[in-house]
């Protein structure tokens, strides 16, 4: 399994202040969209390009543009969707999936409820956007959906790593690629991630 963890003076001052708890939720939403878009340059580094003719205003040359088909952006509700337009900015003409999962409070095992798949995933670069990896349940589950629907080139994208959901991933999809934010602590009884910055889908919707 490949990790890239963010270094940039960007990302740490960006991820500190989506950390406080002082954070009101428009702010939150903002700073989940800046950091968003640092994660994406990071995770379309892997998009292969092909030369291609083209003509300045002074000469011809040969540029580099995209070869695949359309990347697929796959966010699992509901707070993988704060991570979609900084994706979509990049990428203007990705399909966008879902997936809609959550986790059992009690049990900690992921619930899934929805699933919509753009076609030919198997030929696609795959993002999974979901901004909190803690036990690696719901990530597991949802990486096994987009492979049970063809998807090969599968990249998670989150924000904040458990060291636990990291070995579970491992474990569980060493094929996979991941880009993340920052690997915490790790968690508490409840499986929040440590130091963390609280429920994610609550902080950026405001259901807190
Ligand atoms: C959060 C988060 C992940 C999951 C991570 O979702 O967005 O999907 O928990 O936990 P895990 O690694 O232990 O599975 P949540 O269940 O809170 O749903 P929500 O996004 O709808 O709030
Ligand atoms: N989901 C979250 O939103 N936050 C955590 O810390 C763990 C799971």
């Amino acid at each position: 399994m490949q990790i890239v963890i963010l270094d940039h003076p960007l990302a740490h001052h960006k991820l500190a202040l989506l950390r406080d708890r002082r954070t009101p939720v428009m702010l939150f939403r903002d700073l989940t969209v800046e950091l968003g878009l640092l994660l994406a340059v990071e995770a379309t580094r892997n998009l292969s390009t092909e030369g291609r003719e083209l003509e300045t205003p002074l000469e011809k040359m040969s540029g580099r543009v995209l070869t695949k088909l359309d990347p697929a952006l796959v966010p699992v509700l509901r707070a993988g969707l704060g991570l979609v337009p900084s994706f979509l900015k990049l990428l203007p003409t990705a399909k966008v999936g879902h997936i809609g999962m959550y986790r059992d409070h009690a049990s900690l095992k992921p619930v899934p409820y929805y699933r919509n798949f753009p076609p030919m995933l198997e030929a696609r670069a795959i993002y999974l956007l979901d901004p909190m990896l803690a036990t690696g349940g719901s990530a597991s589950e949802a990486i096994q959906e987009v492979k049970d629907a063809g998807a090969k080139d599968i990249t998670l994208v989150s924000i904040i790593a458990a060291p636990e959901g990291l070995a579970r991933l491992e474990r569980d999809h060493p094929d996979l690629r991941i880009v993340v934010g920052a690997v915490d602590r790790g968690l508490n009884e409840k499986g929040y991630i440590l130091p963390g910055l609280g429920d994610a889908g609550d902080r950026i919707f405001g259901t807190v």
